[in-house]
């Protein structure tokens, strides 16, 4: 099928889950919406955050999307069983494939999350985690300057050294061997975060386990875009795209990236 696989974020960190995506599956189209206008969505309400997932599946959807990837920990976490309830499209989320990786890694059955104070305060990865085995024990915490700092492109300098250091210390006395970036920035502060946790701790990045989620719902639909030319990729944005341009260039190395403006709903 030639249709585009749809994506959206709160704003620039779904591309984490684009890259793994685009190397997993370069042959697909794909149209990303961010929407840096309304972004963060980790501090707000589930009301709030429900309303604007909802307004961004039906701009996508007006773009005639075959699948759509909610590459938002925190939209995932509060607003995916309402998405696929209200659109009538294969809907996935970043949430359900990092928690299945997280339970096959974890030996000692104790598992730490980190993610937004709205992904930590819905409950949603310890859910997931328990559905797939209700012995494992979840240690979650909420982190909210790693997305500042992902933005700012500080993700190996020392303050973010620092402020790791200062939300993960309690992992290593936890017994947890599995930690879960439950949110689409941390994967780029991924370095940081190793060495504040240590060396015995599995990283479990969910943008990597969403894209190969993704090529598994593809072959069985058999919706894969057989070929016919390189894969188009396209960037929508809810506020003036030169920022997001500038560090979705250093994201995913494409010098060619450029965004369209939007408006979606009330952004
Ligand atoms: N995309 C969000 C997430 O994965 C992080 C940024 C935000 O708070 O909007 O949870």
């Amino acid at each position: 099928m030639q249709k585009a696989i749809g994506i959206f974020d709160s704003g620039i960190g779904g591309l984490t889950v684009l890259k793994e995506l685009a190397a997993a599956l370069p042959l697909e189209n794909t149209i990303y919406l961010g929407d840096t206008a309304r972004v963060p969505y980790g501090i707000r309400s589930a009301e709030t955050v429900t309303r604007y997932s909802f307004e961004n599946t039906q701009f996508l959807l007006a773009q005639e999307i075959k699948m759509l990837i909610v590459a938002c920990n925190t939209a995932s976490a509060i607003s995916l069983d309402a998405v696929k309830k209200e659109f009538p499209l294969p809907v996935i989320g970043v949430l359900e494939p990092g928690a299945r990786a997280a339970a096959a890694a974890t030996r000692t059955r104790k598992i730490g999350i980190i993610g937004t104070e709205a992904t930590i305060g819905s409950g949603a990865y310890e859910r997931a985690i328990r559905k797939l085995d209700p012995d494992i024990e979840v240690f979650s915490k909420a982190c909210p300057l790693f997305v500042p700092l992902a933005e700012e492109g500080w993700t190996e300098n020392d303050v973010a050294v620092l402020v790791a250091e200062r939300y993960l210390a309690s992992f290593r006395t936890s017994g947890i061997d599995t930690l879960v970036l439950g949110c689409t920035h941390y994967p780029l502060l991924k370095k940081v975060i190793g060495k504040a946790v240590g060396p015995d701790i599995t990283l479990i990045d969910s943008a990597t386990e969403t894209a190969k989620e993704v090529a598994s719902v593809l072959d069985k639909l058999k919706w894969q875009r057989p070929g016919g030319g390189p894969a188009v990729r396209k960037y929508f944005v809810t506020d003036t795209p030169t920022r997001f341009e500038n560090l979705g260039k250093l994201f995913l190395g494409d010098t060619l990236l450029t965004a369209e403006q939007v408006k979606v709903g009330g952004a």
